[in-house]
Parts: structure tokens; sequence; C-alpha cells
């Protein structure tokens, strides 16, 4: 069947679904309600979804849960998160309410700094357009006050701005680079607004003063765009106790406990096989609030994996090491979200995310999240030197096997008492309930 379309996104929801019906399923009655189970009452919120993007035809859900009792500087949390794997709300409740008893998570911000970049090239000298850019640089400014003065006023804005020569990696490739610091918001519309209004007011100025003095100088802007490696936009969390603590804990009274946890952290820094899943833990925690607050996990992650691999090689992003008798964790990572602008109080269980959080800024949000990350790391290491991840896992996979084969509350009920002490497998779990 042919299934090439044109003007799709100028059909109603209703026409679009109907098309996608028709065309890809048959005109299955199954595949339509599917989509309509999934749209929401209350048209208020369903409209607002409708608008975030083009062509929706139906929500799709991820559960929305929460992870009490972090303790982050000595007050207490409780995070939304927003994820479909299993173990990972529980993991970081269990973590959270391990470390609230030895002190909880401190954490400190070590930077606030975001990045755009305007990418041109001109073959001319760099001497001349340096001077060029020197002289101009003021009017910059000037012509940027209609969209910069409502962030200065909050305290943001433009922090430095700097053209530098690129041509040793490109021949006549240049860059303005641009520092913001965007307060409370992610700054992506803020950043990229001021970039092509920069790049309008270079262009503006080469014509002007007769920049380009022959026929053959020629200067091309390639794209204004803000980065998303924020290497200075950075957070630390941390846990501390003394070794002893960790060890009389009941379930970690195994000696080798410390050693095997700080030995795991280590081969993270060095086999970037192991590197990227114990990241992939770390971010099991990070995206899920990252998503529950409204924000931009891409960006969040593209990143933080970036700066995993600053030194040349990627590796784990956690540490872990002993002194005077302490056991110290933590971790370091970039992360630039906002709490105001883009969904943050247009979407209504995003903002009952943040209100739940005591509505924070986004420097306070950034050491939830950054605590959270820790949470889940500590968690996923702690169950991989023990006990191995699949038996915590598998527990929470059970409901899933359950609903997958169809079993109803009594079958439930029952099955998570007998797998509390026999092995989850699919084949178990279907055995189990055959003989039901
Ligand atoms: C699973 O989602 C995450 C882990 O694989 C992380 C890790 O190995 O550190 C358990």
């Amino acid at each position: 069947m042919n299934n090439f379309v044109n003007g799709f996104s100028k059909k109603n929801k209703l026409e679009k679904i109907d098309w996608i019906i028709n065309n890809h399923f048959h005109n299955n009655k199954k595949a339509k309600e599917i989509l309509f189970s999934y749209l929401n009452d209350d048209s208020s919120i369903q409209n607002l979804h409708d608008e975030f993007i083009e062509n929706t035809i139906s929500n799709f859900y991820l559960p929305f849960a929460v992870a009490p009792n972090f303790l982050i500087n000595g007050k207490y949390y409780t995070i939304p998160m927003a994820i479909e794997e299993s173990s990972v709300v529980a993991a970081a409740s269990k973590s959270a309410k391990f470390w609230a008893k030895l002190g909880g998570f401190k954490t400190t911000i070590l930077g606030v700094e975001k990045v755009g970049q305007i990418h041109f090239f001109y073959n001319g000298s760099f001497k001349k357009i340096k001077s060029f850019f020197k002289e101009i640089s003021n009017d910059i400014i000037k012509d940027l006050k209609p969209i910069t003065s409502n962030m200065e006023k909050r305290g943001g804005g433009i922090t430095s701005m700097k053209l530098i020569d690129m041509n040793k990696k490109i021949r006549c490739y240049y860059q303005i680079f641009v520092k913001f610091n965007t307060i409370d918001s992610m700054g992506a519309n803020f950043i990229n607004s001021c970039l092509e209004k920069i790049t309008e007011t270079f262009k503006f100025y080469v014509e002007e003063k007769n920049f380009l003095d022959s026929v053959s100088e020629k200067i091309d802007f390639v794209m204004s765009i803000l980065s998303n490696y924020t290497p200075n936009c950075v957070v630390k969390a941390g846990v501390n106790c003394k070794v002893k603590d960790l060890e009389k804990n009941s379930e970690l009274n195994d000696s080798k406990f410390v050693e095997n946890f700080i030995r795991a952290v280590k081969i993270s820094k060095v086999d970037n096989f192991r590197a990227v899943t114990h990241n992939k833990g770390i971010m099991n925690g990070i995206d899920s609030v990252v998503i529950a607050t409204g924000n931009d996990f891409r960006s969040v992650e593209a990143g933080i994996h970036a700066y995993a691999s600053r030194n040349g090689i990627y590796s784990g992003l956690s540490n872990a090491y002993i002194k005077d008798d302490s056991f110290y964790f933590d971790l370091i990572i970039p992360i630039s979200i906002g709490t105001v602008g883009g969904l943050t109080k247009l979407h209504p269980l995003v903002n009952w995310a943040h209100n739940l959080l005591g509505n924070p800024s986004a420097t306070q949000l950034m050491q939830i999240i950054a605590a959270s990350g820790l949470a889940q790391n500590f968690a996923a290491v702690k169950s991989l030197v023990t006990t191995g991840i699949q038996k915590g896992h598998m527990k929470m996979h059970l409901l899933n096997i359950l609903n997958q084969l169809g079993a109803d509350l009594i079958q439930k009920n029952e099955a998570i008492k007998y797998f509390k002490t026999n092995p989850v497998t699919f084949v178990n779990v279907r055995e189990f309930l055959n003989k039901k």
C-alpha cells in the first residue's frame, strides 16, 4: 500500500486518526480504540497536549511516581519521577532512606554558565575581523536590549562574548562564543533569540560599514544556536559516612562491600563498556526527575555524556573513595534545566511536580536532580556488588509479567507471595499461573 500523504498536518485530529487506521491498520477497530483510550476526557488538558506538538493523535503516558525521604542539605524532599523501568523508583526510595540515616545528600552548585555560538566563515585576516568585532560589540549589545533587558532585571543576561579563530580546525571558520546566565529558565529560547539578533546586527554592520573591501572577500554565516554542552553549569552531589557505619548496615555486612563498591566505580573510570552502563544507572535517576519537572531530557543527556568524555575517554561520572576512615561517594555533572518557562507552568502535572518540590529555583532543582542520580547509582552499584541486579529488578518486573499473562487480582496477590522466595522468570510465572 502506498502510504505517502500530502497535507497530513492540515487534517484535523479525527481525519489524521482515520487516515492512519485506514492506511496502516487495515481499518482495525481495536487499533483506533487504543488511540482513543489514551485521549484525556478533560478537554482543557487534551487541547494543551494537542498544541504542544504537531500531529498529536493521542497521549503517551509514563508512570508518574514519587520517591520520598530524600534528605538534601538538611531538608526532606519527596521527589517526582516519570519513568517506565520497573525498579528505578524503588531503588531511589531505598537509597534515599538509607542515606537519610547517615546524614543525607550534600549538594553544591559549581557554576551556572550557559553557552551559545554563532558559526561563520570569513576568508580575510583574523586581525581585521577581530578589530571589526571589537568596534561593533557595543552596538551589538545595545541592539540586544529589547531581548535582554527583562533577563537583566532578574540578574541574568549575556556575561561575555568573544570571537574565536577556528582556522586550525576548518579553513576560514570563526565562532562568536557567547556566555549567558539565564537564572531560572533553561534559556534555550532566550539564548537562540540573542544569537539570531547578534547575527542580524553583525550582518547589518558588515554592509553599513563596508567591511568587505574587495569582491573576493566574503563572510558567510552558517548557524546561530545554543550549545547543550554546559561544562560550567555544574552541580555536585555527595554522600559520606564512616566506613564502619556503611558495613554495619545489616544488608551490607559483607566486609568486602566497600572495597568492591570502590572497585566497581574505578572500573567505570577505565572501561567504557562499563562506563556507559554505570552512567545509564545515573541517568535513570536524572532523566526521570528531568521529565517529571517538564525539562528537556535530550539536552541533559547529550550534555552529561559529552562531559563524561571531557578527558578524552568516556568514563563513569561518579567517584568513590575512603579518606580518614570515611567513605565518600559523589557525582559532578552539568545540568541545564529551568523552573520557569517551557512546560513548567503550562503542563498541570509538571506544575504539580514543581509544587511538590516547593517550587525550587533552577539551581535548587539541579541539586535535587543530581541527588537523585547519585542515589540511583548507589542503589545500582550496591546491588551489583552484593546480591546482583536481577533479584530486585525481577521482583519489580513480576507485575509486568503477570499483566502480560493476563493475571487477575487474586492470582497477582498469590504470585507476589509465592515469588518472594522463588526465582522470577517468565516461564516460572507462566507455570505458576497455569497451576492455579
Ligand atoms: C539498569 O537500568 C541500570 C544498571 O544497569 C546500572 C548499572 O549497571 O550500574 C543496573
